[in-house]
């Protein structure tokens, strides 16, 4: 039985789990497939991934009973707004050919459009029709999530995050654990920048584990939920292996004072509008 944690909502979601972003369309549903029979149980998907309906393919074509998988996906940018929103959660449902969603996220607060609240509120209203079962964002900050939970009295379940050992987010976490918000990291191996960090490679060797193993143990260690992309079924059978490390108090502060503050990705202030 794999680690769950318990959203403020009360229901259950895995601590580890599968990104999709970056996998070509055609090539998504034989690696979710591989993932569900490598163990995996929740699969972090978007519209703007392009790839829910080999997602949604691999869901229903396995052997899995549905409600065994915990399955994301996230409003882009261009559909906020009610209406837009309500569309945009139909055309996903239509891609993935589901009959619900365990979590749906709103994917960019896009301060400059400033619909946030506006779509939170259609999230909320697809959570009490039952569509979806939780409702949460991706790359908010607190002054966002502090306006959707004044406005609307519901705070996101979670709050999906870039975040690894360059960009270790110790402010970020504070607040969502704070507010009662689950931080989920994206890009959790910041994209392989970091596995020939000293200390990475140190505790790796030390463990007889892979660097990407390590990264992954940290972000478990640290309460995160973590969603490593692979398409390979043995780096994918890998990275769920490290839910096995036991890193000591030394090695996870080794790894968090790799923090440079250095994203990957854009910065949720500017992006998208
Ligand atoms: P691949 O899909 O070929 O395995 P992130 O989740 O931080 O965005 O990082 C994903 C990148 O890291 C992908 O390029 C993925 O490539 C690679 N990756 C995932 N798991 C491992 C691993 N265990 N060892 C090495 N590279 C990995």
């Amino acid at each position: 039985q794999q680690p769950m944690m318990t959203l403020n909502d009360g229901r259950q979601m895995p601590q580890i789990g599968l990104g999709v972003w970056q996998m070509p369309a055609d090539e998504t549903a034989a690696a979710v497939g591989e993932a569900l029979r490598n163990g995996y149980r929740l699969i972090d998907g978007a519209a703007r991934y392009e790839n829910e309906a080999g997602l949604g393919q691999a869901v229903r074509d396995s052997e899995l009973p549905r409600e065994e998988i915990f399955v994301t996906s996230k409003l882009w940018n261009d559909q906020q707004g009610r209406d837009k929103a309500l569309r945009g959660f139909d055309a996903t449902m239509e891609r993935l050919g589901l009959d619900y969603l365990d979590l749906y996220l709103i994917h960019w607060p896009v301060p400059a459009q400033d619909l946030y609240v506006e779509t939170w509120k259609a999230l909320i209203g697809l959570r009490d029709e039952g569509r979806v079962k939780s409702i949460g964002v991706a790359n908010f900050h607190e002054p966002h999530l502090t306006r959707l939970i004044d406005e609307t009295g519901v705070v996101p379940a979670l709050n999906q995050i870039e975040l690894h050992p360059a960009l270790t987010q110790a402010q970020m976490r504070a607040v969502n654990k704070r507010l009662g918000i689950v931080t989920q990291s994206w890009s959790p191996l910041g994209r392989g920048a970091d596995f020939e960090a000293g200390p990475v490679t140190e505790i790796a060797a030390r463990l007889g584990a892979e660097p990407a193993q390590v990264i992954i143990a940290w972000h478990l260690a640290h309460g995160l939920s973590v969603i490593p992309k692979s398409q390979n079924p043995g780096r994918q059978r890998q990275n769920l292996a490290a839910l096995e490390l036991r890193l000591s108090d030394a090695d996870i502060a080794a790894i968090d004072a790799l923090d440079r503050d250095i994203r990957t990705g854009p910065d949720p202030e500017m992006f998208g509008g």
